[in-house]
Formats: structure tokens, sequence, C-alpha cells
């Protein structure tokens, strides 16, 4: 039912979601071909944003309520779609069999982000790059970081399992890809509590 709930809700923030990160993934998914691999995908928002040289997607969205959502997003036929309801921690996907693989404000609420990352490499080509965008915690001795250390119980229990105070840079920069290169940038108004973001890339 909560489930549910949340798919919903999610799925109508779409157009406050295009607004706050649409430039920047339009600018991230550039350089994807081949076969993207995207973990987290909600609604499938971020479907819209993908290059034609992508020829096939596989969806790893552990809530089954945000499926049909995904079908409708992507009724061009642009590229083959497959959805399947499993977690990024064990993706049901063969070694080195992925171009690249996306999430954006997914390894927040993920049960490890550490897990998800050593498998994000295992799925990954040689080469293959992985895009991120998402929000970290603030920093240490500002208003912003006491305020969601309070609120982290509550938030994470409205908010589908979501993390404020992760440092998923961290995680990121140490996982062991072979290169990476990470922005940090504040997106929203600075009263948000989902904040800072980070956004880039990594190559496995
Ligand atoms: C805040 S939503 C983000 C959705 C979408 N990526 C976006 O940018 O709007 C978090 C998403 O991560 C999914 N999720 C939660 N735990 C996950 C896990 N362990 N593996 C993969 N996805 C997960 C949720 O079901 C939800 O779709």
């Amino acid at each position: 039912m909560y489930r549910r709930l949340f798919a919903t809700l999610l799925a109508h923030a779409d157009g406050a979601q295009h607004r706050l990160y649409g430039d920047l993934k339009r600018e991230l998914f550039a350089p994807l071909a081949g076969t993207v691999l995207e973990i987290g995908p909600g609604s499938g928002l971020n479907l819209q944003y993908l290059p034609d040289a992508v020829d096939r997607w596989i969806g790893v969205e552990p809530n089954p309520h945000f499926h049909g959502y995904i079908e409708k997003q992507e009724a061009s036929g642009r590229f083959e779609i497959a959805t399947h309801e499993a977690v990024a921690e064990e993706l049901p996907v063969a070694d080195r069999t992925v171009d690249a693989v996306i999430s954006t404000l997914v390894l927040c609420s993920v049960d490890s982000v550490e897990r998800s990352l050593d498998e994000i490499r295992r799925v990954l080509r040689p080469g293959g790059r992985f895009v991120f965008i998402e929000h970290v915690a603030a920093e240490d001795g500002r208003w912003l970081h006491a305020t969601q250390r309070a609120i982290q119980p509550l938030w994470c229990y409205c908010a589908d399992g979501c993390h404020l105070q992760r440092r998923t840079h961290e995680n990121i920069q140490n996982a062991g890809f072979s290169e990476v290169d990470i922005t940090h940038r504040s997106i929203g108004t600075r009263f948000n509590l989902v904040q800072p973001h980070i956004s880039g890339w990594a190559i496995a």
C-alpha cells in the first residue's frame, strides 16, 4: 500500500524533477550508447533524455508499482526496454554486458552503497560509463547538516528509505573505477533539505 502511494506521488512530481535536473541529465547522458542499465528508474522519467545511440535499456526497479509508468514513458519504441523487479545490490545481468549504468537519486535509498557500486562495476564492459546524480550530506557544522540529522528518522520513513547524510562521493571515489569525475553542486533552493548534490561519471 505504502509503496504504491510512494510510486504515485513520485510519478506526479516528474515535472519538478525535469525543471531541476533536466539540463544536467541531457549533458550527462549525451555520450551514452548501446545497452544502458538504470538502477531505481522510478517512473522512468530519465528515458526521454537518452540519446539515439542507445538501443537497449534495462531498468532495475524493486517497486513494481512504478513498472506501468515506465512502460507509458517509452511508448515511442526508440529502443528496446526491459524492466526487472530487482535491486542494485544484485543486478540481474551477466558480467561485462552493459555499456553504461545510470543512477539518479537512488544511492541514497539502497541498502548498501558499496555492494551496489560493486555490482555496477561487475556488469559494465571495460571502459563502460557509470553516470550519476545523487544528493549527499551537507557540510558538517552547517545548520543544514544538523537539520538533516534531526529529521533523518522521520524522513527515512516517509521517503521510502532515503538517507540524507550519505557520503556517496567518497564511496564512488573508493569503488575501484579507473577514472572518476565528480562535481559538487547546489540544486534547488537553499532551504531544500536534499542538498548538496553530486553529479558526474566513472569509468569501469
Ligand atoms: C527517489 S527515487 C528516484 C527515482 C528516479 N531515479 C529519479 O531520478 O527520480 C528512488 C528510487 O530508487 C528505488 N530503489 C530503492 N532501493 C533500491 C535498490 N536497492 N535498488 C534499486 N533501486 C532501489 C526506489 O524504488 C525508487 O524508484
